[in-house]
């Protein structure tokens, strides 16, 4: 009995924002983006899209190459690290706009590692028999968490120049300003009882929460009230980031989790045909790569195109790949994701 894919897509925010567009309103340049993390382009939402739309719409082209319909999924897991509201989740809202029936709807948060722990959620639900075609989502709008003073110039809608009291605002968040995107990725999975070969074989995950406050958002419940003007002006609600910890942790963990997932297989790195790492920085998978001794064709980054998308960044990897035929049927896949909390762990798919 295997968990298959049965279908995949993805969807970004409606508005491109090229690196430049980040020089209007803050100290910082093209050049310095490009060499740090290797983005050149995101894509953030306009106004009123939320994440559970940009689930619903990469969920329709999903279930479209899948073929199935409404009525047949029985199950929905949505990884977000940015709901529509504290609460509910984001995968009851999604199932409405869908028109699914009254099916249990999942949210679970790992960030940048969502990916990977949901695959494992979802391979175990299949495989108790608890569903037999289910809906995986990963999808993150990022945009809403900056404060900047003039979004109609920063989507593109306008050309104003910000005050020096409101570029000094953005610059004190530029570290994360550039590094984020809008974006929805699905994937159907179904349960396929006489399967042997493809779909999804084993997992390594991970959690040590001992340095959470090396990336997250203070405000929330730990504080009374959650929100204030002093948490506003202290940028509380903003996220916070050790951004040389999180890297330091990403290039160490990665490389462990990948060397003993394969190990418990008696796999090599040579063996595996892809590796869709999480794109949070070209630099972090160069590093991984290097480290592993992944040949480079084995390896695929789109984080130039889309920024760091959390849980939606492998599934859009993955489906580029998918799509492009650069995955072929049979190829063994290895995924990779390391984000806040802090969360990490590894995949292996055979497409
Ligand atoms: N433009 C220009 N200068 C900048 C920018 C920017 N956008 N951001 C920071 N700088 C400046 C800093 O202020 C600093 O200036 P100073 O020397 O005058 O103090 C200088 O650049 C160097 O800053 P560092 O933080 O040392 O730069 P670093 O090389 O570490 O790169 C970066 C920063 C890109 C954030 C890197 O540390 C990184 O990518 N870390 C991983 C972050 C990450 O992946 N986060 C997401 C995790 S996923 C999740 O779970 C949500």
């Amino acid at each position: 009995m295997r968990s298959v894919v049965k279908g995949s897509g993805f969807v970004v925010g409606e508005h491109l924002v090229p690196n430049a567009r980040f020089e209007k309103i803050m100290d910082t340049s093209d050049q310095w983006i490009r060499e740090r993390s290797g983005i050149e382009q995101r894509y953030f939402v306009a106004d009123g899209t939320s994440t559970s739309d940009l689930g619903a719409r990469a969920s329709k082209i999903a279930m479209e190459q899948a073929g199935v319909g409404p009525q047949d999924i029985d199950y929905v897991v949505f990884a977000t690290m940015t709901p529509d509201h504290f609460f509910p989740g984001s995968g009851s809202i999604m199932q409405s706009k869908l028109g699914l029936r009254n099916i249990p709807a999942l949210d679970i948060r790992q960030q940048c590692s969502g990916f990977v722990y949901a695959l494992q959620v979802s391979d175990a639900l299949l495989k108790a028999k608890v569903a037999k075609t289910l809906l995986l989502v990963g999808a993150e709008t990022h945009s809403p968490f900056m404060p900047f003073s003039d979004w109609p110039t920063i989507l593109g809608l306008a050309d104003n120049a910000p005050t020096e009291e409101q570029r000094a605002l953005h610059t004190a968040v530029r570290d994360r300003a550039v590094l984020f995107g809008d974006a929805g990725a699905a994937i159907v999975l179904q349960r396929d009882e006489e399967e042997t070969e493809r779909g999804l074989i084993d997992f390594e995950l991970h959690a040590d929460g001992s340095n959470y406050n090396k990336l997250y958002v203070p405000s929330g419940m730990a504080h009374r009230p959650y929100v204030s003007p002093e948490i506003i002006k202290q940028l509380d609600h903003v996220p916070h980031m050790d951004g040389k910890f999180v890297f330091r942790m990403a290039v160490t963990k990665m490389p462990e989790v990948v060397r003993s997932l394969l190990g418990r297989h008696g796999l090599t790195v040579d063996q595996i045909d892809h590796f869709i790492f999480h794109q949070a920085n070209l630099r972090i998978n160069e590093a991984v790569q290097q480290s592993l001794g992944i040949k480079p064709d084995r390896i695929y980054n789109n984080i130039q195109k889309y920024g760091n998308t959390t849980a939606a960044t492998i599934p859009i990897a993955y489906d580029e790949c998918r799509r492009s035929g650069r995955i072929k049927r049979g190829d063994l896949l290895c995924f990779v994701g390391l984000g806040a909390g802090f969360h990490w762990g590894a995949a292996l798919l055979r497409d």
